[in-house]
Parts: C-alpha cells; sequence; structure tokens
C-alpha cells in the first residue's frame, strides 16, 4: 500500500481488461487515478468500485486516436488533479486477420488506434507532466510486438511499432525528466480473448507455449505496470518487460 502516494495517473482503456485492473491497483496504491475509455458505461462503474473501496478517480470520455480527445481530457485531468504524474497507454484492439484479407480501412483503424493514440498520448501529456516535475510513461506493446504470430499482421505491426515508438520517447522525452518504457503481456485473461481458454486448440497452444502453462490473470501484469510507473523503477527507462509466463523464451 501507498506506492503511488501523491501520484496522479491516467489510464487509458480503463473501463475493461486489463486497463480496469491496472487503475484498481494504482488507486489501492495511492494514486488518484484518471479512467479513460470509450466505453462510459464501464468505465463510469469502474471509478465507482474504486471510490467505493476508498480510493479516488475520476472517468473521461476519450477516443486515444482522437487527438481533439486528448487535448480535452489531459486539459481536464490538469484542472482536475493539477498535474499528471503517470501516463498508460493501455487501449488498444485486437484484428485476428491474416495480411491478405486486412483492408486499408481495418489497417487504419488498428494503427490510430494502437499506434496512433500511443503517440498522441506521449505527446500531449508533456505538459501536464512538467507540472509533476517528471513522469512515467508505461506503453502497452505485447509479444506479437516481439514476434511473429498468425493471423495479425496489423495487430502486430502496430505493437512492434510500439515498441520502437516507446524507445523513440525515451530519448526524446527524458529532457522533461519523463521515463519512458514498454510493457509486452502475452496471453492474458480479458474480455480480448474472451473464450480462447475454452477453444481446445487454443488452450492446447497456450499449454504448450507458455512455460508457466497457464493463462494469466490481468492483475498479473497490473503488477509489472505498478513497478515501472511508481519511483522503484527511477533507473528503468526505453526498456521492455516481457511478461508472457515464458511464452517468447523458448
Ligand atoms: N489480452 C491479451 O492477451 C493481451 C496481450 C498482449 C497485449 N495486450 C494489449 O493490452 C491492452 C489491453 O488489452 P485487454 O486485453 O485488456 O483488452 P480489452 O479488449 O479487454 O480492453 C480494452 C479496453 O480498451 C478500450 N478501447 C478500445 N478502443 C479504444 C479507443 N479508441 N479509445 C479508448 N479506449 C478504447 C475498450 O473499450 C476496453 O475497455 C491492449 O493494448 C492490448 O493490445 C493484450
Amino acid at each position: 500500500m501507498g506506492r503511488l502516494d501523491n501520484k496522479v495517473a491516467l489510464v487509458t482503456g480503463a473501463a475493461l481488461g486489463m486497463g480496469r485492473a491496472h487503475a484498481r491497483l494504482f488507486a489501492d496504491e495511492g494514486a488518484k487515478v484518471i479512467v479513460t475509455d470509450v466505453n462510459e458505461e464501464a468505465g463510469r462503474e469502474n471509478v465507482e468500485n474504486i471510490t467505493q473501496s476508498g480510493g479516488e478517480a475520476i472517468f473521461l470520455k476519450h477516443d486515444v486516436a482522437s487527438e481533439s480527445d486528448w487535448k480535452q481530457v489531459v486539459d481536464k485531468a490538469v484542472e482536475t488533479y493539477g498535474k499528471i504524474d503517470i501516463l498508460v497507454n493501455n487501449a488498444g484492439i485486437l484484428l485476428s486477420k491474416s495480411l491478405e484479407d486486412t483492408s486499408v480501412d481495418e489497417w487504419d483503424q488498428v494503427m490510430d488506434i494502437n499506434l496512433k493514440g500511443v503517440f498522441l498520448g506521449c505527446r500531449e501529456i508533456i505538459p501536464a507532466m512538467n507540472k509533476a516535475g517528471g513522469g512515467s510513461i508505461v506503453n502497452i506493446s505485447s509479444i506479437y510486438g516481439l514476434i511473429g504470430a498468425p493471423d495479425c499482421a496489423a495487430y502486430e505491426a502496430s505493437k512492434g511499432g510500439v515498441r520502437l515508438l516507446t524507445k523513440a520517447a525515451a530519448v526524446d522525452l527524458i529532457k522533461h525528466n519523463i521515463r519512458v518504457n514498454s510493457i509486452h503481456p502475452g496471453m492474458i485473461k480479458t474480455e480480448m480473448t474472451k473464450g480462447l481458454a475454452d477453444i481446445p486448440e487454443a488452450a492446447a497452444g497456450i499449454a504448450a507455449k507458455v512455460l508457466i502453462g497457464r493463462m494469466a490473470e490481468p492483475e498479473e501484469v497490473s503488477k509489472a505496470v505498478l513497478f515501472l510507473a511508481s519511483d522503484e523503477s527511477s533507473y528503468v527507462h526505453g526498456s521492455e518487460l516481457v511478461v508472457d509466463g515464458g511464452y517468447t523464451t523458448v
């Protein structure tokens, strides 16, 4: 408890899935949390759960692919809490399609949310982090930003982009005392992967490829995100933290 005392954290895509768990853990650790998402109902419900347990949070509707949404969200967050110390660029979508079946519109949508959204976040957050005297940005990539897989060309390209955008941002933003790192989750039980473990071939694949032999709960990733978000990782910058149960080890 208290690992994020006096910190203000913005988590995108925090209505459901891993973002929801990150926001909850951050609030439990003392942060004031700005929960943002396109899903207003689930986002407000997450904030209600946090505040009912004694945490501090607000919800702001936010499409991460929209530059004007980013400006409004950061303005409102600073108006409410005075600064932002932590940004988790978590919002993302999956497109399970092979390269030859992917339309240009589908490609653009994945890039807009998964990659442009992270770029906008890293850029738009700077003035709010300057008010905090610096900060920590955690970009959520994927193991599919590190290795290939069938039927997700656009998703992989976007997540590979997040991996190197993180390093570029680490180089450019350190003059603002902003640390930037990426997280690469493996197979995590969320809305995005709903039902996967129930498909026999998928379950067999997970058991065969994940050394730990199971999918992870979102909270198991939140603990890694918390480390990078907090001052405990004060010398970790431009790095990639893989949280995949050993999937990419072999
Ligand atoms: N689940 C996995 O196994 C896994 C593995 C590796 C990486 N990831 C990545 O982790 C992140 C979270 O994934 P998840 O599994 O929790 O997904 P999820 O689908 O369970 O939740 C994603 C959240 O993002 C929100 N969102 C979608 N588009 C948005 C937009 N344009 N603007 C703002 N919010 C938007 C959704 O409403 C939802 O609340 C994503 O970036 C995903 O690519 C997931």
